[in-house]
């Protein structure tokens, strides 16, 4: 007889692991949640703006309810997120501060560490949770927009870092695309959702045009006025279309492009092949396709790095339904494998597909050559 635990003292303990993983779990999806209710009511833009500040200063700088505003401050200084002077006095008279540290994660839309578009994206995609299992029950998916402003302010948030810092290097990484660009050259830009992406190509190379699409109306009109804003209405002409129809990019396909760009998109589209395909047609014979997308694992591992849960989680809670509901064709999910990149662009008639060497904590890219 075994002298080992008995496989019911192996399960139990199994189980009780589990069960702590879950109940631990709830804490990074509240305190997100938490950041969230802080980022809407402009409590980490009040405190900054009074320096440090009583539950009632910032109840009355934010205009809200002064209890709500002290069991939101007495949370976050909990959660690390602020500090507090005179922790042991009683609560009215607690002061409370952003460290200086912080300011950049919540409050700078360009720093590279501005990730508070963790909890916009976390309420989005909870926003739709029972349209999304409703869904599932019918097959027909939900909208992107159906997200709502979570998602795509979620997602503009957590993206428009890595495209204002970080973009004309990963095109560095075509050198012969980007010299083009520089000489000036026209850039397609596909499923560019709030256009931030667009921008900042229009801004590394100030010789070059961009055409921005995306088949989301409100990204698109947020787009628009983006660029409108940014004084960039004359080389950046944006579009609804869905990537799969040029006639829609009206008055765009002209002369053909130097470079499409496809980030964070491709795999939300229902008709991926053919939207590879409709850019390798506007491509001109030098031009390139550089594609940005999940960096999942080459196949599916169960008990998965933290990449493939997360891209897996966001797959079933809203990529997957959202491409579902332009209509089932091809409905990849937030996990695209390179040899799926690889597949399509082969369907789309593109001669070669390389995995390109750039650093990326999120993403993989891609060069599509005709
Ligand atoms: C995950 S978002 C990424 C948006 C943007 N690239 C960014 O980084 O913020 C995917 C985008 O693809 C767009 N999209 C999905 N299917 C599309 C299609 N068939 N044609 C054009 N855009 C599409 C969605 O509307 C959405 O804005």
């Amino acid at each position: 007889m075994s002298t080992t635990t008995p496989s019911g003292g192996e399960d139990a303990a199994i189980a009780e692991s589990l069960a702590e993983r879950l109940i631990e779990s709830l804490l990074p999806g509240l305190e997100l949640l938490s950041i969230e209710f802080g980022r809407r009511l402009g409590l980490y833009e009040g405190l900054v703006h009074l320096g440090d500040a009583t539950a009632g200063e910032l109840a009355a700088h934010a205009r809200i309810d002064a209890r709500m505003t002290r069991e939101w401050l007495e949370q976050q200084a909990t959660a690390g997120f602020l500090t507090v002077d005179g922790a042991s006095a009683p609560a009215e008279e607690r002061r409370f501060r952003l460290p200086a540290a912080h300011r950049p994660v919540f409050l700078d839309p360009d720093h590279p560490a501005y990730a508070i578009g963790a909890g916009t994206m976390f309420a989005g995609t909870a926003s739709a949770f029972d349209d999304v299992v409703d869904a599932a029950r019918t097959g027909t998916g939900v909208r992107y927009g159906a997200f709502g402003t979570g998602v795509r302010h979620g997602l503009e948030q957590l993206n428009r870092p890595g495209y204002v810092n970080d973009l004309e290097d990963w095109v560095a990484a075509l050198p012969d695309v980007y010299e083009r660009l520089r000489d000036g050259g026209r850039i397609l830009d596909l499923g560019a959702g709030t256009g931030w992406s667009s921008i900042a190509l229009a801004r590394a190379f100030p010789q070059s045009t961009v055409v921005t699409v995306d088949l989301d109306p409100a990204s698109v009109a947020e787009a628009e006025a983006l660029v409108e804003a940014q004084g960039l209405a004359d080389r950046v002409l944006v579009r609804r279309a869905n990537a799969t129809v040029p006639e829609d990019f009206e008055g765009v396909s002209g002369d053909g492009f130097d470079l499409v760009t496809v980030f964070e998109a491709l795999h939300d589209m229902n008709e991926p092949a053919a939207a590879l395909r409709v850019a390798r047609d506007l491509l001109r014979p030098v031009g390139a396709v550089l594609i940005g997308d999940e960096k999942v694992a080459d196949a599916f591992t169960p008990d998965g790095d933290f990449l493939d849960r997360l891209n897996y989680a966001f797959s079933v809670l809203h990529c997957l339904p959202a491409t579902m509901a332009e209509g089932e064709r091809t409905a990849n999910g937030t996990v695209l494998r390179p040899s799926t990149v690889g597949d399509w662009a082969a369907q789309a008639g593109f001669a070669s597909s390389t995995v390109l060497p750039i650093e990326h904590p999120l993403w993989r890219f891609y060069r599509l050559d005709p």
